[in-house]
């Protein structure tokens, strides 16, 4: 793992923004995206840029089970509002949180990586270690699942919602053994609370208790945090 300190996440967030567009101009053309507050001033260089993305595909890694992509909570209406609808892309997978079908859903968007090997995966992560929402426990080999979300990640993501009962509690997530298919993997982490995730993914052994510590297995990771998230390290 290629762990970069930055003094701030602007700094952090302006070196990632170097990464993708490196990346694009050396060929990669399906981008693994990320929500959460994590990636905002990433998504910001990116369309405030004169990149063209128009024949760049992109595959999400999540999506909330219940919420319509005009729902704003949802993590479509969130990637339209902070890039795609100012960024056009050739095309944009997003996992469909209203299918009631979860054995389809999960199968249709296994199929969706299969058929666009991501070149970038950028990856935020969760205070107790989740990626995507793979939480801990999550199969270190496993694909598209329907996830039971943790209390701790309904704690954490209340903040975005009116109240915690509307957090949804099931998710649509691309499986660590996809995003371990990347060529290259980019992970993003800011703020203290990110401390303990980051030194158990980085300095601890792989376990699944600790879903990023799969990452250690991949040969192209790198990782850009802010020193709050690295005061632990
Ligand atoms: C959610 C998303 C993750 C994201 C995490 C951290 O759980 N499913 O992909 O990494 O939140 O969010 P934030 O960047 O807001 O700290």
């Amino acid at each position: 793992m290629d762990v970069k300190v930055f003094d701030n996440k602007d700094q952090a967030s302006e070196a990632a923004f170097e990464f993708i567009k490196a990346g694009l101009a050396n060929g990669a053309t399906t981008l693994g995206l990320a929500t959460g507050s994590t990636p905002i001033p990433l998504y910001k260089h990116m369309t405030d840029s004169d990149l063209d993305f128009s024949n760049i595909t992109s595959v999400n890694l999540d999506e909330y089970v219940g919420l319509a992509p005009t729902n704003d909570q949802s993590y479509r209406y969130f990637m339209n509002e902070h890039l795609f609808n100012l960024k056009p892309f050739k095309e944009t997978f997003v996992p469909d949180g209203l299918n009631k079908d979860a054995e389809a859903e999960t199968k249709r968007y296994d199929q969706v990586i299969a058929d666009h090997p991501i070149d970038i995966q950028l990856l935020g992560l969760g205070q107790n270690g989740h990626i995507g929402f793979n939480e801990p426990g999550s199969d270190f080999n496993g694909g598209t699942q329907k996830v039971h979300l943790t209390q701790s990640t309904i704690d954490a993501n209340a903040r975005f919602f009116e109240k915690e009962a509307d957090v949804p509690t099931y998710a649509y997530s691309m499986g660590i053994g996809s995003i371990m298919k990347s060529k290259k993997i980019l992970l993003l982490a800011f703020g203290e609370n990110k401390a303990d995730a980051i030194q158990k993914m980085v300095e601890g052994k792989p376990t699944e208790d600790v879903p990023a510590s799969a990452l250690q297995n991949h040969a192209d990771v790198t990782i850009m945090i802010d020193k709050a998230a690295a005061s632990k390290l």
